[in-house]
């Protein structure tokens, strides 16, 4: 496995296996590896012939009072997990090879950023559609890779790539779940062990929401309310959003008909969790 460092060498690299012929995956990360990130190396490798994965730590992601310092980085366990998968290039280039002195430019997807995530974290798009335009350029890929259990993220890019013809696909992975459900996360790690049996709550309350919805319960009302009290019982949980949307256009629907997305947002103590489930109403 080769780690490279910087924009020049990661070009040159993906530029010889182009010239190769081979299809160039890539998996985009943030680093603190864990399973969900091993399901897309592997689905990368199999849908692709040489993989890419990136560890950055992207500040411009990050609000002003968000934890991008508390950020987990343990890059010698990452890098070892890469091995593991047998990755054949690790990207991990430092700040200022990304976002050197003067740099200027922002990449924003408009409406589909404006609520969720995008509500609650402004400016929080932007920086992931900034640095994945600068990573895609730099890496090329064929196929890039990302999880379900960021499902507006995969939204906003999907249209990024749309809108701006680049030449990637984007490929969404399933969401890894821990025994009880709960979706991992590099920031399950914060969670005290209280806290990690409340963070259950987020799983109980989709699964009761899909659950109504699976048996005909067509009112929106009656879903959100039940995601709301399940959230609520758990007196270390605060909600942040419940939401039933349009899984293409992240619309909130008014009656349930066809594929809907529920949507997420719960803090656990200091740590905030995200969710979704899609579910096809019959
Ligand atoms: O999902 C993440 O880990 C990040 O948002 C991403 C896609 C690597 C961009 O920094």
């Amino acid at each position: 496995m080769r780690t490279i460092r910087t924009g020049r060498a990661i070009r040159a690299w993906a530029l010889e296996r182009r010239e190769s012929g081979q299809k160039i995956g890539y998996v985009p990360t943030m680093g603190a590896l864990h399973a969900g990130h091993a399901s897309l190396i592997r689905a990368a490798k199999r849908a692709t012939d040489a993989v890419a994965v990136s560890i950055f730590v992207n500040p411009l992601q990050f609000g002003p009072r968000e934890d991008l310092n508390q950020y987990p980085r343990p890059v010698v366990e990452d890098l070892r997990f890469c091995r593991q998968e047998d990755v054949e290039v690790v990207f991990l280039p430092h700040v200022r090879e990304i976002y050197p002195g003067n740099f200027q430019t922002r990449v924003r997807v408009t409406k589909l950023t404006e609520r969720y995530e995008g509500q609650s974290r402004p400016g929080h798009f932007e920086g992931v559609t900034t640095v994945l335009t600068k990573l895609f350029h730099l890496v090329g890929p064929d196929r890039a890779f990302f999880g379900q259990k960021d499902y507006q993220q995969a939204v906003v890019v999907k249209q990024m790539v749309r809108d701006l013809d680049v030449p990637v696909e984007i490929v969404v992975g399933p969401t890894v779940r821990e025994r009880d459900g709960l979706a991992l996360s590099s920031r399950n790690r914060f969670l005290s062990s209280p806290e990690r049996k409340a963070a259950g709550a987020l799983f109980a309350a989709l699964t009761a929401a899909r659950g109504m919805l699976r048996t005909g319960e067509r009112s929106v009302k009656k879903v959100l309310d039940t995601m709301i009290r399940r959230v609520r019982d758990e007196p270390l949980a605060r909600l942040e959003y419940a939401a039933v949307a349009d899984p293409a256009t992240l619309d909130e629907v008014r009656v349930v008909k066809g594929r809907v997305v529920l949507l997420l947002a719960v803090w656990i103590g200091k740590t905030r969790l995200i969710d979704n489930m899609v579910i096809a109403c019959p």
